[in-house]
């Protein structure tokens, strides 16, 4: 048996999901704790804060809880604090820590160290020298836990630092104010600076873990893990730790070679999608269509094995082919009258009761634009049901020009209903006095909410859909005024469920997209998976097939595609208009992530590069395509 090869240069193990693996994290940490606590000595953790080490920390709470696991021995140094920063305000991590973690245990109060963001400039540097002297004294860190930055960086070690940088005050990347945009609320409200924790420090420590999670984590797991150790990506450094790991889930390790070409690691089972996968990666690498695959290219690429199971090219290259060429179809509700053997969808019945689940307002039309329409024209009872308010997403002087529009309309023609104008007059008042740090009123966000609910009915009634069809179920996950959504709870797996028994779908379209940096997409998926799960067993679910879309973020890799639904320029134009009914999300959104392209402008470069990858591969040329994966419950 030939021994696999890994390219990996850092232990890594990859979980089937962040759960998974936050509580694996966590019961290393407690394990560190609880051995201190019987040497009678302090276990030192260095701390992080972000969306990665949020499970962890809410696993350690439920083992204080439920575990009686004491936190009393435990002193810790945070990585990081933005500067300048009160200690109260919503973006500061002293904040953050203590309301995931530290309000929750029972560490002593002098234990837990964040930098302070207070400090006048003049004392910085002092700071940041006892910051580390301190750690020293404790004979340095036990446990040091990181996340990684989407360029790479581990606390705010931008790239360029050194891997002997000390403690100092940073001046952020692009990329990390871009993804704090969350956060301030808009790019140029976010802070420039920030105190991190050298990279030495963070290399000392005894022991470094590193989560990440979801596809956006993806490119630079891979560089850190499998590239050569190098400033650019500060991750990198933790190749030279003897002691570090990442703890990843599979969608943060998908750029992984083990992940992305699986048989040039080892040997592997050649299932289809393994063909397909490894078919569509050498045309894709070698720059020829899958018919015009020799078989030296699969014998120099590694595919020797393969080629060996089918004695030539030729029968693979047909096979492959043929799969790629049924998942194509302009009937995404299946062809009525037409052999469906070969065909993404079955052909009856003819007239499906189809429901789009969007996670937020746009979702819809951003992700699958050109399928809802074709789903519509071609004769299909079409819902959509639009799963959060959205309102978050929507800018205050967007929110205050529709409050002074009711004020100045309702004055106007005197209006009779004062409680309606009083909402609407604190809001504006609230707006125009509204600080950056202060999250949104009830009233104010009710009006958000309005606004993007309006702009969704406006691309439904554009797409053709009827008011009865259209639904809103204002997920209360998403209900909490700030980017940090709560998570998912029994009411919104309850109201997705009797939408679903409401309607008794053939075919559910769902947003499967992972790499959303809100997590807004995960929980909506979540909850219609959980709601898929208990009605299951009712009898119409057995007629009923889910499709995933991605959201505005990725595409599905083109070998998992199950479904390509073509476009043609005209249906792309269609879509461009469709999108712009969503004027609150144009110019400037405040938590439009980290891709500065307009929404329009990301579906249709997503959609023609999926087109082009499948001209690539041989097959028709489309101005466009919508891809889709089957998700068999
Ligand atoms: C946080 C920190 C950062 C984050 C990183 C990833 O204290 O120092 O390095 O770990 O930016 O952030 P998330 O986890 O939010 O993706």
């Amino acid at each position: 048996m030939e021994q696999a090869i890994s390219y990996e240069r850092i232990p890594t193990n990859i979980y089937a999901d962040s759960d998974a693996a936050s509580r694996a994290i966590a019961h290393e940490i407690a394990g560190i704790i609880r051995k201190r606590a019987s040497e009678e000595k302090p276990a030192v953790l260095g701390l992080a804060t972000g969306s990665s080490p949020k499970k962890v920390y809410s696993e350690l709470i439920r083992m204080h809880r439920e575990e009686g696991l004491s936190f009393q021995n435990v002193v810790t140094y945070n990585l990081d604090e933005y500067y300048p920063m009160e200690p109260d305000a919503v973006q500061s991590y002293v904040r953050f820590m203590r309301e995931q973690l530290f309000d929750h245990v029972d560490i002593p109060a002098g234990n837990w160290h964040l930098p302070d963001g207070t400090l006048p400039l003049d004392k910085l540097a002092e700071f940041c020298k006892d910051y580390e002297t301190q750690i020293e004294r404790y004979g340095g860190l036990d446990f040091q836990l990181l996340g990684i930055g989407r360029n790479g960086h581990i606390g705010f070690n931008e790239p360029g630092s050194l891997v002997n940088s000390r403690t100092r005050l940073m001046t952020l990347d692009l990329t990390t104010q871009i993804d704090a945009t969350g956060d301030f609320g808009g790019l140029a409200k976010v802070s420039k600076k920030a105190i991190t924790m050298g990279v030495q420090k963070i290399m000392e420590a005894k022991r470094v873990v590193l989560c990440a999670w979801g596809e956006h984590k993806a490119a630079n797991v891979a560089r850190a893990v499998e590239g050569s150790v190098t400033s650019d990506v500060p991750a990198s450094y933790l190749q030279l730790h003897e002691n570090a790991s990442f703890i990843i889930d599979t969608s943060a390790a998908a750029q992984l070679t083990r992940m992305r070409t699986p048989w040039m690691v080892d040997a592997v089972t050649w299932d289809r999608p393994m063909i397909k996968k490894a078919v569509t990666y050498l045309a894709l690498t070698v720059k020829k269509p899958v018919l015009k695959l020799t078989s030296s290219d699969y014998n120099e690429n590694g595919l020797s094995d393969l080629l060996a199971l089918y004695g030539q090219a030729y029968d693979i290259n047909i096979e492959v082919f043929n799969y790629l060429q049924h998942t194509i179809t302009g009937w995404p509700g299946g062809k009525p009258n037409a052999d469906d053997s070969n065909r993404p969808e079955r052909a009856y019945p003819a007239k499906k009761k189809v429901v789009i689940f969007s996670p937020h307002p746009d979702d819809d039309i951003i992700s699958m634009g050109g399928t809802f329409q074709r789903l519509v024209d071609q004769g299909h009872e079409v819902h959509v049901v639009y799963q959060t308010s959205g309102n978050i997403a929507v800018a205050d002087d967007e929110a205050l020009r529709f409050a002074e529009f009711v004020v100045d309309f309702n004055e106007r023609f005197d209006a009779n209903n004062p409680k309606a104008n009083r909402i609407y007059k604190e809001a504006a008042k609230f707006l125009k006095a509204k600080k950056d740090s202060e999250i949104d009123t009830d009233e104010v966000r009710f009006i958000k909410g309005l606004i993007r609910r309006g702009e969704a009915k406006n691309t439904c009634r554009y797409v053709g859909i009827k008011k009865e069809n259209m639904h809103f179920l204002d997920m209360p996950f998403y209900e909490t005024g700030t980017i940090q959504k709560n998570p998912i709870g029994k009411e919104d797996v309850d109201v997705v469920m009797a939408k679903i028994e409401e309607l008794q779908p053939h075919q559910i379209y769902a947003a499967g997209d992972l790499a959303d940096p809100h997590g807004t997409h995960k929980v909506c998926l979540d909850a219609i998976m959980e709601a898929v799960q208990k009605l299951r067993h009712r009898e119409y679910m057995n007629n009923c097939w889910v499709w995933l879309y991605k959201g505005a973020w990725q595409e599905w890799e083109i070998d998992q595609i199950e479904m390509a639904v073509p476009m043609s320029p005209d249906q792309v134009l269609k879509k461009r208009y469709g999108i712009f009914k969503h004027q609150s999300q144009k110019d400037g959104v405040p938590f439009q992530g980290t891709d500065a392209r307009e929404f329009w402008q990301r579906a249709e470069d997503r959609n023609s590069n999926t087109a082009n990858l499948y001209n690539a591969l041989g097959l028709a040329e489309y101005q466009a395509m919508e891809a889709f994966v089957r998700w068999r419950f």
